[in-house]
């Protein structure tokens, strides 16, 4: 299978806020496998598609789940009508291959998944495929970056300390004031002022996390909104919409975010 479609073959915007680059440079350069952490809606894959483009390998993203089994990720044989007939999962594709794979809140998939990796994420760099009866030796391109947001995770819900201390870690945490404008300038098409009120408003957001809120507003909700006023919604209307409602179901909550919001407001 070509992993052409993999490919990414234009600049994907992302505008660096400390040395995530470099490091994420040497990173691959060595090999080394690479943690990105943070909340969500703070540039994690936009970041990892930036790279792959930068280093111009194919990215390969499997979000993982709790259902999701080593076959998911690894291959399985299936019936076909000239008899079984095995495939390579995301994962073996992009390490017989030297893309980089992006497992995506990794913390979702049960532990025993999970494992899968640890010889692919050592010395080793193997993926022993059992059911095929086959050990794959990962490409010389071959990189795997996983995601983890540190702030939803229960006890339960861990990364194995084995898994854990294999991987070099990034962490990611929403931009400072004028990169934030910025970027929902750039992503959504608000001009610089409105920009300015809605990083405005998601500071304030993120104020209130801890006292009622899980996250604060991520960069994500801000481009929402700024991309509803300008397709014409009322400022206060988009905000309603895009932060407020989504973000919590708790009334009492929701006046102390909207009493923020009113704040910021132009
Ligand atoms: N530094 C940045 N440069 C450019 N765009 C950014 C940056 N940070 C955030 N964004 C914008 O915010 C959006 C959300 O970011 P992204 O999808 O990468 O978040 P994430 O951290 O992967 O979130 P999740 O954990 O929910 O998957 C992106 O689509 C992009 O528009
Ligand atoms: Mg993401």
């Amino acid at each position: 299978m070509s992993l052409d479609a993999y490919r990414i073959t234009s600049e994907p915007y992302y505008q660096p806020h400390g040395d995530e680059i470099e490091i994420f440079r040497a990173a691959y350069d060595e090999r080394l496998p690479v943690m990105l952490k943070g909340p969500t809606g703070c540039g994690k894959t936009r970041f990892v598609e930036h790279m792959a483009w930068r280093l111009g390998r194919p990215l390969i993203t499997v979000a993982a789940h709790e259902d999701m089994t080593a076959a998911d990720l690894a291959g399985r044989y299936l019936l076909e009508p000239e008899g079984t007939v095995w495939h390579d999962g995301p994962l073996t594709q992009a390490v017989r291959q030297g893309a980089i794979c992006y497992l995506d809140e990794i913390v979702e998939a049960r532990q025993d998944t999970t494992v899968v990796i640890h010889p692919l994420t050592d010395a080793r760099r193997v993926l022993p495929l059992e059911k095929h009866n086959e050990i794959v030796s990962a490409h010389a391109d071959f990189q795997l970056t996983i995601s983890y947001n540190p702030g939803y995770q229960s006890a339960v819900k861990d990364l194995k300390e084995s898994t854990k201390q294999r991987f070099l870690a990034i962490d990611f945490s929403y931009p400072p004031p004028q990169v934030e404008s910025a970027i929902v300038t750039r992503e959504s098409g608000a001009d610089a002022a409105l920009a300015d009120v809605l990083v405005a408003i998601g500071q304030r957001s993120r104020n209130l996390q801890g006292h009622g809120l899980d996250e604060g507003a991520s960069t994500r909700m801000l481009i929402h909104a700024g991309r509803l006023v300008r397709g014409g919604l009322p400022l206060a209307t988009a905000v309603q919409s895009s932060i407020v409602l989504p973000i919590t179901d708790n009334p009492d909550v929701r006046a102390a975010l909207r009493a923020a919001i009113d704040a910021c407001m132009p």
